[in-house]
C-alpha cells in the first residue's frame, strides 16, 4: 500500500479509537429460556412476532419449544424460514414483506449468523423504508431504532447476537457486505446450549473457528481496550478448552454452553475492536462462491496470521502466553509461531482442510478489490495491504499446483517465511508442519 494511503488508513483508525469510549455500544440483556422470551413479549404487549430462521433449523424441530411457549402466551408467530447461508437481499426483503403484511410488532432471530443477520437487516429495512440495503453498507447508515429484536443463536460462532453487524449478499452481483450500526445490536438475546446440541461436528468445528477468528483478529488489531482484550483472551481460552470436546461429544452440555459463551465474548470483542483481513477475504469468498463463512475463516486464519509476519508477533505472542499456548520464556516470534501451529493442529484434528476449493485465478482482482473495500480504511490490522497485495492472501489457501507451490507464501507483505513448528510437548499432527499438504 502506498505511504499516503497508509497514513490515511491509520489516521482514520485513530479517530475511531479515540471515539471508542464515547460511542453508544451496549450488550443485549440475556433472557432466561424460551419462557423468558414469551414473558418479555407479553410485557411489551406484543401480539404478533416474525420468526426469522432457516429450513434446516426448523426441520430439526429447534424452534418448537419457543413456538409452544409463544402459543401458550397467545402470541401469533409469522414464520420466515427462507434464510440461506450467506443471506441475500431477497431473503431480507421477503422477511420484511411478511412482517409488514401481517402487522408484526417484533422480530425473533433464531439460527446461525445467517438467520440472525437476515433478521437484523430486515429490522433495518423496516426502520429505514426509504433506504435500500446496498445503501446501508459500511458504517452508520441505519441510524434509526429497529423493531424489538430478540436473537437466539443456534451455532456458537458468529456472535451476531451481540454485534452491530449484519452481513448481507447481493444475490445478483455476489457482493457480500457488512452493514454496521449501533441500531443493529439486538437488545435481547437467549443463549440456550440446548439448541446447539445437535449441531453436526463439521459445523461445530467451522463455526467455532469463526469465533476463534473474531477473538484473534480483535486482539491483534490496533484498536483494543482492556475490556475487549480480556473478552478475547477469555473467548480463546474457552474455545481451546471446549471446541475439541463439543466436536467429539456434541451432547456435552457444558462444552456447548462454554462455546456459546465464547462466541458471545468474541462478538463483544470484535464489535468494538473490529476484525481484520481474514474476514474481509472470507466475506468476498462467501459472496462469490458461497463458501461457508466459518470454513473460510478457519482455513484462512493461520495463513493470514503468518503472512502478517513480525508485525503481529508481539500481540499474537502475548495472546499465546495468556491462553497457555506458549510460555513466558518464549520470544514473541516463538510464541506467535506456537499459536499459529496450535490453530493448524486444531483444524487438522477437526478435519478442516488446508485449502479452499473453487477460487478462480481470474477472479482474484475482483475478490481482492472487494476485500480492500471492506477492510480499508476501517480494520486496524497489523499490516495494511491494498487490493494488489491482498491477492496473495487468496493464493495462500488455493490448492497448490506444482508451479505455485514454491512461490506463494513469500508474496505477502508481512513476508514471514514458512517454517515447521512443533507444539510444546507434542509432535505436530500430520499437516501441521507448514503447508506440505
Ligand atoms: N453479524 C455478525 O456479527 C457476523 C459475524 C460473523 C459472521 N456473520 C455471518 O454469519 C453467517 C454464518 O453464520 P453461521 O456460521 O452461524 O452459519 P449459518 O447460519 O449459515 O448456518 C449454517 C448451517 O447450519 C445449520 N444449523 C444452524 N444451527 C444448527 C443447529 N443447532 N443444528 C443443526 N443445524 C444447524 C443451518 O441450518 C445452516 O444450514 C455468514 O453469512 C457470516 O458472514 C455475521
Ligand atoms: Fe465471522
Amino acid at each position: 500500500m502506498n505511504p499516503l494511503r497508509k497514513l490515511y488508513c491509520r489516521a482514520y483508525q485513530l479517530v475511531f479509537r479515540i471515539a471508542l469510549p464515547f460511542l453508544p455500544y451496549r450488550e443485549p440483556k440475556l433472557l432466561d429460556g424460551v419462557q423468558g422470551v414469551a414473558d418479555l413479549l407479553v410485557s411489551k404487549n406484543v401480539h404478533q412476532v416474525l420468526l426469522v430462521t432457516d429450513k434446516g433449523i426448523r426441520s430439526h424441530g429447534l424452534t418448537r419449544p419457543l413456538e409452544d411457549a409463544l402459543a401458550e402466551a397467545f402470541i401469533g408467530v409469522i414464520l420466515f424460514d427462507g434464510t440461506v447461508a450467506n443471506p441475500t437481499v431477497a431473503n431480507v426483503e421477503a422477511a420484511r414483506k411478511l412482517y409488514l403484511d401481517h402487522g408484526c410488532q417484533a422480530i425473533i432471530a433464531f439460527g446461525g449468523g445467517s438467520s440472525m443477520d437476515c433478521a437484523k437487516a430486515c429490522g433495518a429495512r423496516i426502520a429505514r423504508p426509504d433506504r435500500q440495503l446496498d445503501r446501508m453498507e459500511g458504517l452508520l447508515h441505519v441510524m434509526r431504532p429497529l423493531p424489538l429484536l430478540i436473537a437466539v443463536p443456534t451455532t456458537a460462532g458468529t456472535g451476531s447476537e451481540t454485534t452491530l453487524a449484519a452481513v448481507i449478499t447481493d444475490g445478483e452481483t455476489h457482493h457480500k457486505y457488512p452493514i454496521n450500526d449501533f441500531a443493529l445490536i439486538p437488545p435481547y438475546a437467549l443463549l440456550d446450549p440446548e439448541v446447539t446440541i445437535g449441531l453436526p461436528p463439521r459445523l461445530t468445528a467451522t463455526t467455532g473457528m469463526d469465533a476463534m477468528t473474531h477473538a484473534v483478529e480483535a486482539y491483534i488489531g490496533g484498536s483494543t481496550t482492556r475490556g475487549t482484550r480480556q473478552a478475547a483472551v477469555e473467548a480463546v481460552r474457552l474455545i481451546l478448552e471446549s471446541l475439541p470436546v463439543a466436536y467429539e461429544h456434541g451432547g456435552d452440555r457444558t462444552a456447548r454452553a462454554k462455546m456459546l459463551r465464547a462466541a458471545y465474548l468474541a462478538g463483544t470483542a470484535f464489535t468494538k475492536s473490529y476484525v481484520g483481513y481474514v474476514h474481509a477475504v472470507a466475506h468476498s469468498l462467501g459472496g462469490q462462491y458461497g463458501i461457508a463463512h466459518g470454513l473460510a475463516n478457519a482455513v484462512l486464519l493461520p495463513e493470514v496470521l503468518e503472512a502478517y509476519g513480525p508485525a503481529a508477533h508481539k500481540k499474537l505472542g502475548r495472546l499465546a502466553v495468556e491462553t497457555g499456548v506458549a510460555s513466558v520464556r518464549d520470544t514473541p516470534a516463538q510464541a506467535a509461531a506456537k499459536f499459529i501451529a496450535k490453530l493448524r493442529k486444531m483444524n487438522a484434528d477437526m478435519g478442516i482442510p488446508r485449502t479452499l476449493e473453487g477460487i478462480r485465478e481470474e477472479d482474484l482482482p475482483m475478490l481482492a478489490r472487494n476485500a480492500d473495500h471492506e477492510g480499508n480504511p476501517l480494520y486496524p490490522v497489523p499490516v495494511l495491504m491494498d487490493a494488489q497485495e491482498l491477492q496473495a492472501l487468496y493464493r495462500l489457501v488455493m490448492p497448490k499446483t506444482e508451479e505455485t507451490a514454491n512461490d506463494t507464501a513469500g508474496n505477502c507483505t508481512g513476508g514471514a517465511k514458512p517454517e515447521t513448528i512443533l507444539l510444546d510437548g507434542e509432535n505436530a499432527a500430520p499437516g501441521v508442519s507448514h503447508r506440505s499438504a
